[in-house]
């Protein structure tokens, strides 16, 4: 496994002039946010030693290199889900590559079903922690300890830090944040009414079927995370909405400038 993630990560240092130390997963609400870099260096997935092929939409998926914000980013855009088939050392291996790189904060984002009873579709949910209830841990298995520790910490898995700098961010600017627990499961089902519910009452706000891996990995290779959920629809025991692939688009596309714009300033400010 290191020799794969230092094969990728010297391929990637022979394209680039510079190396990044902040790096952005695209996810559903960040996808314009590459419309704000300034491009120095495209590398399609396909090319990198060992990097997964995304199977979504005839995308394979790329590294993107430039500058947001004033700062020298990498971003991805395109990213593995476990429900398309992707192992956990597959979905996390990009973090890996990014750590080797020298990137010591993360930045992700998401589409989330609402279960706290104050949220609106349409909203921005700042991850203040998550629960995951994938069937498994990306770490399970041998530990590698220039990667990081056998019994990783989670007890700040997303950074104070960086949720106080969002939330002046989105005061200045007038932006409604909401604060939240983000269940990972694995999906590709949406949940039955009952399992909306019961995350509910274990202590999530939105549950999606993404982003717990990668931050398990970035917060073992001790790297800051910041992290940012859209929510595209609501679930709960009295909820019959059906939601619906579009429905998760639709919602996204119109919280997506109020995302890019936090995200962006963030970045310009760390
Ligand atoms: N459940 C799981 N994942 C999701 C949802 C949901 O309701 N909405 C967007 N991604």
């Amino acid at each position: 496994m290191i020799q794969k993630i230092n094969e990728a990560a010297n391929f990637i240092r022979n394209q680039v002039a510079e190396l990044p130390n902040v790096a952005i997963i695209l996810g559903t609400g960040l996808g314009e946010l590459v419309n704000h870099i300034e491009i120095k260096k495209e590398i399609d997935y396909k090319d990198i030693p060992s990097m997964p092929v995304s199977t979504v939409e005839g995308h394979s998926g790329k590294l993107i290199f430039g500058n947001l914000g004033g700062r020298y980013v990498m971003a991805m855009q395109g990213r593995f889900h476990y429900y398309e088939g992707y192992d956990m050392k597959q979905v996390t291996f990009p973090v890996r590559v990014m750590k080797a790189l020298g990137v010591d904060t993360l930045f992700v984002s998401n589409a989330a079903g609402g279960m706290n009873k104050e949220f609106r579709v349409g909203d921005i949910m700042i991850i203040t922690d998550h629960i995951n209830l994938f069937p498994e841990n990306p770490l399970r298995g041998k530990n590698y300890d220039e990667l990081g520790p056998r019994f990783p910490a989670m007890t700040e898995a997303y950074s104070h830090e960086l949720i106080k700098m969002a939330d002046d961010i989105a005061s200045e600017k007038g932006i409604r944040v909401m604060h939240g627990v983000y269940v990972g499961t694995a999906g590709p089902t949406f949940e039955t009414p009952a399992e909306y519910e019961y995350f509910r009452v274990i202590g999530g706000d939105a549950v999606g079927m993404s982003t717990v891996p990668e931050v398990i990995v970035a917060n073992h290779a001790g790297m800051r995370v910041f992290g940012v959920s859209v929510i595209t629809d609501l679930g709960g025991k009295d909820i019959t909405d059906v939601p619906t692939h579009e429905e998760v688009q639709k919602a996204a596309v119109k919280a997506q400038p109020f995302m890019t714009e936090i995200i962006k300033e963030l970045v310009g400010r760390l």
